[in-house]
């Protein structure tokens, strides 16, 4: 296939997907918009339409809740295709939306549309646009900063698997069995009704992430309480790297517009982050891993959200050289980088979501960092495997890193616009 058809065919995707200022991440499995999905989409769409990709990242922050909260999904409208839908969650918005949120990539990507425009010389049409997002993006990072950070160590505390993007990663098994899932009741799911059961979670995992669902009802959808009682605590590896590098990005942006007092409280979130954030270092396995905040026990787990710690921009030599050993192990371990986890785990499985396959925006930002980081080779590595899956399959939702194929739903939004925004 050639790069007009490949481009051709993904921007297909967006535009089929799009529902009018918000794209669905896959019409039957994820028929609302999500958060993350929104705002790599948005870097997809700005490569041929700059307003729309604006559009994309405005409209879900047009759900944001009072206190600074962005939800991980905003149900626009209701579709039976999804469970668990809005009445499940019972947030109480308008819109309505879920009560998690998701990793925080928006203030990176906020930034490379802003980029964008001052290359175009489109800045000052966009500028009251950045101004108003930027107020919105700062909020959303001091919820973090207040309700997913209780110990205020610099990292990001999930209270859901499903907030780390990375929902049935096996970091989450151990930290999830003090989850009560007596009460969970009966229930249809409906991603097995459109997708294969072994691509997709198990019983056990689905009934505690309704469990969890169900508390977060119980406490009203009150943060604070959340944060102080929840079941499931976890330092997530993924979304401390991704906030970290999302501070740096908004700092830019502050300086930018001269927003001083704001620079500075951006600053020392950077600078809490970039002490605490070694407590994520695994000694034993020479690797970034996610934490049980409960425990303090290491998940000893190697994934692709280990690699986000050149994307965060820590440039730490002895632990760069470590992670970029993983990296050439697992590399030949596999024909496709990064799976999303270590092939030699015992846990390993080449088609199952998060444990295993591989999926492009994780690899954007592997990718992206490498090459920050001036490790060339490797960063070419994961860019070329990540373009040669959709060359060779098309635009998967993830992929089996050892031959390549397809892994859940088909034309999935963010894979065609990492095609767009990357190749
Ligand atoms: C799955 C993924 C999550 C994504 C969502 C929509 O839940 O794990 O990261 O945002 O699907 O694509």
């Amino acid at each position: 296939m050639t790069i007009e058809t490949l481009d051709a065919g993904a921007r297909a995707i967006l535009t089929a997907n799009d529902r009018g200022g918000y794209t669905v991440p896959n019409g039957r499995v994820y028929p609302f918009q999500w958060n993350w999905d929104s705002a790599f989409v948005a870097l997809g769409f700005d490569t041929w339409d700059r307003d729309r990709a604006w559009k994309e990242v405005e409209t879900l922050f047009n759900a944001q809740w009072d206190d600074g909260f962005l939800p991980h999904i905003v149900f626009w409208q209701d579709d039976p295709g999804y469970f668990p839908g809005p009445s499940v969650w019972a947030t109480g918005k308008t819109p309505v939306t879920s009560g998690i949120t998701q990793p925080p990539v928006a203030a990176t990507v906020v930034r490379k549309l802003w980029d964008s425009a001052i290359a175009a010389d489109a800045d000052d049409a966009y500028r009251l646009r950045l101004e108003s997002l930027f107020d919105k993006l700062i909020a959303w990072h001091r919820w973090f900063r207040d309700y997913r950070d209780p110990d205020g160590r610099g990292v990001v505390v999930a209270m859901h698997p499903w907030e780390t993007g990375r929902d049935n990663s096996p970091e989450w098994d151990i930290p999830g069995e003090p989850i009560d899932i007596s009460n969970v009741g009966e229930y249809v799911r409906r991603d097995t009704g459109h997708l294969d059961a072994k691509m997709r979670p198990t019983k056990l995992e689905y009934d505690r992430y309704l469990a969890l669902v169900q508390y977060g009802v119980a406490q009203g959808w009150d943060h604070a309480k959340i944060t102080a009682g929840n079941p499931f605590k976890v330092a997530d590896i993924g979304m401390s790297m991704i906030l970290l590098r999302a501070n740096r990005d908004l700092l830019h942006l502050a300086d930018y517009l001269g927003r001083d007092e704001e620079a500075a409280e951006i600053r020392a979130m950077i600078a809490t982050a970039e002490a605490g954030i070694d407590w994520l270092w695994d000694e034993e396995k020479h690797s970034w891993c996610s934490r049980d905040l409960l425990t303090g026990r290491s998940s000893g787990f190697i994934t692709s959200a280990s690699f986000l710690s050149f994307y965060a921009g820590l440039a730490d030599p002895a632990k760069d050289a470590a992670m970029l050993a993983h990296l050439h192990r697992i590399g030949s371990k596999v024909e496709y980088l990064m799976p999303s986890l270590d092939p030699e785990d015992p846990g390993f499985q080449m088609i199952r979501y998060w444990r295993g396959p591989v999926w492009a925006v994780v690899n954007y930002m592997i990718g992206t960092g490498l090459a920050e980081a001036g490790f060339d080779a490797e960063a070419a590595r994961v860019r070329h495997d990540t373009l040669a899956l959709m060359e060779r399959n098309g635009f998967y939702e993830a992929y089996s890193p050892v031959d390549g194929s397809g892994s859940g739903g088909d034309d999935f939004s963010w894979t065609a616009a990492i095609w767009l925004a990357w190749r």
